[in-house]
């Protein structure tokens, strides 16, 4: 084999899409900004680190060069052509851009719709199955009610988000699976502890809702104004309020309550919650939306890591390194 035949074997071709990339192989395909940041290399110069989307999934990729001219030119949310090597970097594969460029009229290889995000599953489907769920739970008048208004006024937005920008659920139709997953463990958690189920459920519906207002997915995903200055911990409470200042005589210390447990779920003031849980269905939010989430971090860092050998690479989010039982 000639060393120009070995070079055309490791070239893919553009139709190669981002699940398929193999660490150590070169890749000249379309792909979609979701998101680029300018950062800081050791000696002060700038580089790129941006977030790459087709309808597989994302990659992250570093551009080292010129960087100052691409952040000028690059448009989060536009489609270009990509020539770059395939790393990896914190167990996750990331791209080294070498090239890339705006599309031209030659570049007709291609379909807009791979670059369209589909869910996994029927999120219509699950969003109706997750509703008549917690309602099937729910006798409090108010309260179904409410899950009525909640679905009519949020659903088509909270069935198509993500459940987090990045680290866990970050797909379409991630908070609707966050959600769901919480609401099971909330019935089988309050049974066991003789808690108030009906308060639960209520505040996993409407716990996660101001992510839907907090950032955007499409065409890019990015923090709103909103999001940044206030967060979806208040966001939510407000969407909440609004809801039910439609029902007529809904009462004041429920309310109260579920205001409490939207605001605390993130259980200490450090980690952005205005007041931490005081009462026991304020801690089972907290906790199931922690091991809800922590969970799907392993999940999500063993299905993306290459292993060489019994332990993962460094998951920074986790703060540790994993263990990869042997396959087979
Ligand atoms: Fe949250
Ligand atoms: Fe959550």
């Amino acid at each position: 084999m000639t060393l120009f035949e070995n070079k055309k074997l490791h070239f893919s071709d553009s139709k190669k899409t981002i699940k398929d990339y193999k660490s150590g192989e070169k890749i000249d395909v379309y792909l979609k900004i979701q998101g680029i940041t300018k950062k800081t290399k050791k000696d002060g110069s700038p580089y790129l680190t941006l977030e790459l989307m087709d309808k597989s999934g994302k990659v992250s990729a570093k551009i080292w060069e010129n960087a100052d001219h691409y952040f000028k030119n690059l448009q989060e949310g536009g489609i270009y052509k990509v020539s770059g090597f395939v790393g990896e970097y914190m167990n996750q594969k990331d791209i080294r851009i070498d090239v890339i460029r705006a599309l031209g009229p030659r570049d007709t290889d291609f379909d807009e719709t791979d670059f369209v995000e589909k869910p996994a599953f029927d999120t219509r489907e699950t969003f109706d199955e997750m509703i008549d769920f917690m309602k099937s739970h729910l006798s409090n008048p108010f309260l179904l009610q409410l899950a009525d208004l909640f679905a009519t006024e949020h659903g088509d937005k909270f069935k198509n988000h993500y459940g987090a920008q990045k680290i866990h659920h970050s797909y379409i139709g991630g908070l609707l699976e966050h959600t769901y997953s919480i609401m099971k463990l909330a019935v089988l958690c309050s049974e066991h502890y003789k808690l108030d189920k009906e308060l639960v459920l209520t505040g996993v519906l409407f716990h996660d809702i101001g992510k839907v207002y907090e950032f955007n997915v499409n065409p890019a995903v990015e923090v709103t104004i909103e999001g940044g200055l206030l967060g979806h911990l208040i966001i939510g409470n407000t969407k909440f309020l609004e809801l039910k200042s439609r029902i007529n005589g809904f009462p004041e210390d429920l309310s109260c309550k579920i205001q409490h447990l939207i605001i605390s779920h993130h259980g200490e003031k450090e980690f952005g919650s205005p007041e931490v849980p005081k009462i026991p269905e304020a801690f089972l939010l907290h906790i199931l939306d922690l091991l809800d989430s922590k969970l799907k971090i392993v999940e999500e860092a063993l299905n993306n890591s290459e292993v060489k050998g019994l332990f993962s690479d460094y998951v920074q989010v986790l703060g540790r390194r994993l263990y990869v039982p042997p396959k087979g």
